[in-house]
């Protein structure tokens, strides 16, 4: 019995050795993947992408960071440069400035990005817009704006700079999309749509991509403490403006980046960043669809706000 013991405690001990070995040897490894390498930023000027620039940055990342407004974008080269760094050898971030909504503007911000850099070897598509309201209430012209700028702005954006990256057979790129690319849940519409189309164009590009060895990273976070909530615009496009309880509750932004970096760094394909109901909620959702679809049906009358007569 004692034998049988000190065999289990002995292969236990030597496995979990193993894996650490193997844990540090990738971390070392990974370093050399971000050290140096051009990292594109979409959205920096706030929340997620705020602190994606800090942990890049800190690991020696080359960063590009875009947004649509040139003082935030200065504020945070700022901050960056000012940051005490022990190991890296800093380089001074570039910045860009354009809408995501805007297609034209997107190719010529790619265009530029290449001239200032010659290469991008990481994209992160991380800029993004959410909404709150009713379907019968939206107007077509907010499902519209919420689209451009959460799906056919990374897609504008990914399509002009991919093909630097095939050319130099090196590239990543990765884009943040939602729990809600997963599922939907009601009356965000268009943004679970804006999610679910982003998810299944970054899934079919990885398997395009595979042949040119380019990698291909969706992240699908639950609520995160940001100002998305307050930053939401509502059915007839106006701000929503409000910090709702589920994201000012939700996890910490440099948490969140700290596992965008760990996820790049091991090249993985499709990263869920959420608690267990919400992972739940995603399986259900595949296995049995009608009890989720009850669930849903329920949330949406208790959540449903009353008609003023
Ligand atoms: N917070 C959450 O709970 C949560 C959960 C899951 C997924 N996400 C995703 O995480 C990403 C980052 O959001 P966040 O939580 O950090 O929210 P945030 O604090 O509101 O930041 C959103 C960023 O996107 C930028 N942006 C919005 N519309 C743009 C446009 N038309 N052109 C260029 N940039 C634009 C904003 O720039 P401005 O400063 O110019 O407005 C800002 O930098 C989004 O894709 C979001 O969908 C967030």
């Amino acid at each position: 019995m004692d034998t049988t013991n000190g065999t289990i405690i002995t292969l236990l001990l030597g496995s979990i050795g193993l894996y650490s070995l193997y844990k540090l040897l990738q971390k070392l490894r990974s370093g050399d993947y971000v050290r140096g390498a051009v990292v594109v930023i979409t959205g920096a000027t706030s929340g997620l992408g705020k602190e994606c620039a800090k942990v890049f940055y800190a690991v020696g990342a080359h960063l590009v960071l875009c947004g649509r407004s040139k003082e935030k974008l200065e504020e945070l080269v700022e901050e960056l440069t000012q940051m005490q760094l022990k190991t890296t050898q800093p380089h001074k971030p570039h910045i860009v400035i354009f809408d995501l909504s805007d297609v034209e503007a997107v190719k010529l911000a790619a265009k530029e990005i290449l001239q200032l850099t010659g290469r991008v070897d990481i994209l992160i598509n991380n800029a993004g817009i959410s909404y709150r309201g009713t379907i019968l209430d939206t107007k077509i012209s907010v499902d519209k704006m919420i689209m451009d700028t959460n799906y056919f702005g990374p897609v504008a954006l990914t399509k002009a700079l991919i093909p630097s990256m095939i050319k130099k057979r090196r590239g990543h790129v990765v884009v943040i999309s939602s729990v809600q690319g997963k599922i939907s849940i009601p009356f965000r519409s268009a943004y679970s749509a804006s999610k679910h189309a982003t998810q299944a164009f970054f899934d079919c590009l990885r398997a395009e991509m595979a042949s040119y060895e380019i990698e291909v990273t969706v992240i699908s976070p639950g609520y995160i403490k940001t100002n998305l909530s307050l930053n939401a615009v509502t059915g007839d496009g106006s701000n929503y403006g409000v910090m709702d309880k589920n994201t000012a509750e939700g996890r910490m932004p440099e948490e969140v980046a700290q596992t965008i970096l760990q996820s790049v760094n091991e090249k993985r394909k499709d990263v869920l960043v959420a608690g267990l109901l919400p992972t739940l909620a995603v399986y259900l959702r595949t296995l049995t669809p009608t009890i989720f679809f009850s669930i849903m049906a329920a949330r949406a009358k208790k959540e449903a706000k009353p008609k003023s007569s």
